[in-house]
This record gives structure tokens, sequence and C-alpha cells, in this order.
């Protein structure tokens, strides 16, 4: 027979077990990237999945979002650049400290870049439209069909989330 004190042992090793077993679980739920449970904590941080993707470089529907660097970047590969993070929270561009240089962003929100003096620069071409605007993202170039400069990834996204990115770039003034 057990006695009751083999008994209590017994009984804290495995509330003991179940205990961690739960901690892991949820810590598992917490993190796992495209989990339920990050999905709505996201939903609740971002208006849009548009917006989430801007401000993080991922989706609310889970599917994968990858930059390609362009060779000038080779030492950035890796790390986490989110649109936000080179065009700015607001969508307007300006300069940002990259490889030892300072590089010119410029503002990519909807009416910046569909505007009739858009391009008039050192870089002329058409004003863009939503989809030369889609192809700038994931093709690297502008309406002319000019490759863009190095700092600007080279986008991998589901056609769905290249359609919510591209609205959230209309909300931005
Ligand atoms: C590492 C910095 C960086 C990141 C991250 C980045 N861009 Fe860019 N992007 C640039 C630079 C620099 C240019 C300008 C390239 C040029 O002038 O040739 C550019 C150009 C563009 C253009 C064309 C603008 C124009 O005036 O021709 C669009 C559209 C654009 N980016 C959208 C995005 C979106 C959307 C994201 C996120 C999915 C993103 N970019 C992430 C740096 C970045």
């Amino acid at each position: 027979m057990m006695s009751d004190r083999t008994l209590s042992w017994l009984l804290a090793i495995v509330g003991g077990v179940v205990l961690g077993l739960t901690l892991v679980a949820l810590a598992a739920l917490l993190l796992w990237p495209a989990g339920p449970l990050r999905g709505m904590i996201s939903a609740w941080r971002f208006g849009s999945n548009g917006e989430q993707i801007y401000f993080t470089g991922t989706s609310q529907r889970g599917t994968a979002i990858t930059a390609v660097m362009q060779p000038g970047m080779g030492r950035m590969r890796g790390s986490r650049l989110t649109c936000a993070s080179c065009h700015g929270a607001d969508g307007r561009g300006g300069q940002v400290q990259m490889m030892m240089q300072v590089v010119e962003i410029p503002g990519i929100r909807h009416e910046t870049l569909t505007g009739d003096d858009h391009g008039e620069d050192e870089h002329r071409h058409e004003p863009y439209t939503e989809q030369t605007i889609r192809r700038a993202i994931t093709d690297g170039v502008d309406p002319a069909g000019e490759p863009l400069d190095w700092p600007m990834p080279r986008w991998s996204m589901a056609d769905e989330d290249l359609d919510d990115l591209v609205e959230f770039l209309k909300t931005l003034d």
C-alpha cells in the first residue's frame, strides 16, 4: 500500500508536471508566430491587415512575407525590415542612415505616388497606378520599368496581402 506521504509526493510531482506543461503550452501559443493568439493580439493592435504588414512585415492571414535584399544590403540580410522602418510610420519617407551612408527614402503614400507631379525629379516616369505600385513592391521597378535603387527590397507576399497593403497606403495622409 502507498503511504499518505508517498501519495502526496506523487500528487505534488504530477501537479508540477501539469503546471509546467500548461505554462509551456501557453508560452508556445503566445510565441507561435502565426498562432491564433498572435493573430488576435495583432488584429487588436492594428486596424487592418495592410497596416500590420506595413508595420511588422507579417500578415494576419499567417501567409509568408519575405524580402530579398539587393546586393548593397548584403550585411543587413536577415534583419527584420518593414516598410515603416524605411518609409516612416506616416509613409512620407525621409532620410535613413544605412550601410554607413545616408539614404533618401521617397514618400509612398498613395496620393504621393499617383499624384501628377510624381516623377518630376531625377527619375522621370509616369505617376504610379495601383498596378505599378504593386510591381514596385514585388519587382522593384518604377512605372518606366527602371529598377529602383538598392535599399528597396523585393517583396514576396500573397496577392491578398499585397491588396491589403496597397489599400493601407491609401489611408496614410
Ligand atoms: C531598407 C529600406 C526600405 C524598405 C524596408 C522598404 N523600402 Fe520601399 N523604397 C526604399 C527606397 C530607398 C526607395 C527608392 C528607390 C529609388 O528611388 O530608386 C523605395 C521605393 C519604394 C517605392 C517606389 C517609390 C517611388 O517614388 O518610386 C514603393 C512603392 C515602395 N518603396 C514601397 C515599399 C513598401 C510597400 C515596403 C514594405 C513592404 C517598402 N517599400 C520597404 C527603401 C525601402
